[in-house]
């Protein structure tokens, strides 16, 4: 079968539509018929340059599609299941899976970071090339073969745009603050960085009641649709010490929890420095391949600070994207505002150039 993806052959270049074949879904695969596709930031480090891949490359892994074909062995999936797709696919048998920390999966997981499916081979040719799919989604494109295990059965009739997002930034970010790092109620907050990811990161914790969450970025926009997430500070990066700011809307003390979703040494470091005696500071956002930090132990002991990461919110899919549709049909996680721009799969550079310039909370692609 051929049909349209968007192809990325390395930096410096766009991404192309190009007719591609795809192959049926072998054991334990299926075949998803994408309806919607949001485009992340981790996407974005592909495209700069910033995290190295092999190509050509079909990226996007924030989708929502239908199963058309399911491959031999698949039991949990049928064709006409509406699905989430997840880029954590999970082997279910090693120590990870079977302990509920399928994002940490030894095998799924780490053939899913070389864009391959678990068996180390795409089902996606460009005449005889084989054509990577990214994080074992490759979501840039009208169908997908993906893992079983990456594509989560959800109820009918949701919003396939609010459905895509779920399945990386809304997770990322209201699994941080839900999973990883819980926000205790009353407790204070800072989210560095009010993308796709930290607007919901900001609505994670504000379902569990604190005291305040003091939202940070550089946009004026982005700030304003923090405060709609459920932020009930602002603080505008440019020209300001932000670790002084969050410090003086916390009584000079800092806060509680701290959650940095950019992927910056300097905002994660301002993130650690933010924190309150006790506190917790959250690594959400990825850094560009060998960026480091730097941090004084003397203070990580006398304080008891701790400093952690979150990998896809320590979600369990499986589980946590029902969940979080469930939250967003009770009118409690306000996912709609995050979807500001909607666009077709052939004006996909354009979101590469919203995202460069910080215009978007999120661009979804509707197929
Ligand atoms: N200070 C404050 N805010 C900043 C700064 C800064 N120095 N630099 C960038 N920002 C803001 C941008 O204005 C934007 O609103 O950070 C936000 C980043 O949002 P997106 O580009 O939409 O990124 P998102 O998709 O949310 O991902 C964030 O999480 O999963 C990771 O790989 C992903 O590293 C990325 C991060
Ligand atoms: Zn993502």
């Amino acid at each position: 079968m051929h049909f349209k993806a968007a192809v990325f052959d390395g930096p410096g270049t766009p991404l192309a539509i190009e007719e591609l074949s795809v192959e049926s879904p072998r054991f334990g695969e299926v075949l998803v018929r994408m309806t919607a596709s949001g485009v992340c930031h981790s996407d974005y480090h592909v495209v700069l340059g910033e995290w190295g891949a092999k190509f050509p490359l079909v990226l996007g892994h924030e989708g929502a599609g239908v199963i058309v074909e399911t491959g031999p062995g698949v039991s949990g999936l049928q064709i006409g299941d509406a699905v989430a797709l997840s880029w954590t696919p999970s082997c279910r048998r090693c120590r990870y899976c079977v302990s509920g920390r399928p994002q940490l999966c030894s095998n799924a997981v780490a053939n899913a970071y070389r864009n391959v499916l678990p068996d180390g081979t795409t089902r996606l040719r460009r005449n005889d090339d084989q054509v990577y799919s990214y994080l074992s989604v490759g979501s840039f494109a009208e169908y997908a073969v993906v893992p079983e295990s990456g594509a989560v059965r959800i109820a009918d009739g949701v919003d396939p745009a609010i459905a895509a997002l779920v399945g990386c930034a809304v997770t990322t970010g209201v699994g941080a603050a839900i999973n990883t790092a819980p926000v205790a109620p009353g407790s204070t907050v800072a989210v560095i960085g009010a993308g796709g990811v930290g607007l919901s990161t900001i609505m994670g914790a504000a379902l569990q009641a604190p005291e305040r969450i003091i939202a940070v970025d550089l946009s004026d926009e982005k700030l304003d649709l923090a405060r709609r997430a459920g932020a009930t500070h602002t603080v505008h990066a440019r020209d300001t010490d932000v670790v002084e700011a969050i410090k003086d809307l916390t009584g000079g003390d800092g806060v509680d929890h701290a959650f940095e979703a950019i992927g910056r040494a300097e905002t994660i470091e301002q993130a650690y420095a933010s924190l309150a005696p006790g506190g917790t500071a959250v690594v959400v956002g990825q850094v560009p391949t060998g960026v480091k930090i730097s941090i004084d132990p003397m203070v990580m002991s006398g304080r008891e600070l701790t400093l952690t990461g979150s990998n896809y919110g320590s979600s369990r899919p499986s589980i946590d994207f029902a969940r979080i549709l469930g939250l967003h049909s009770r009118g409690l996680l306000p996912l709609d505002l995050l979807v500001d721009r909607r666009i077709q799969l052939q004006d996909i550079n354009t979101a590469f150039d919203a995202m460069g310039q910080g215009t978007a909370a999120r661009t979804v692609i509707e197929f």
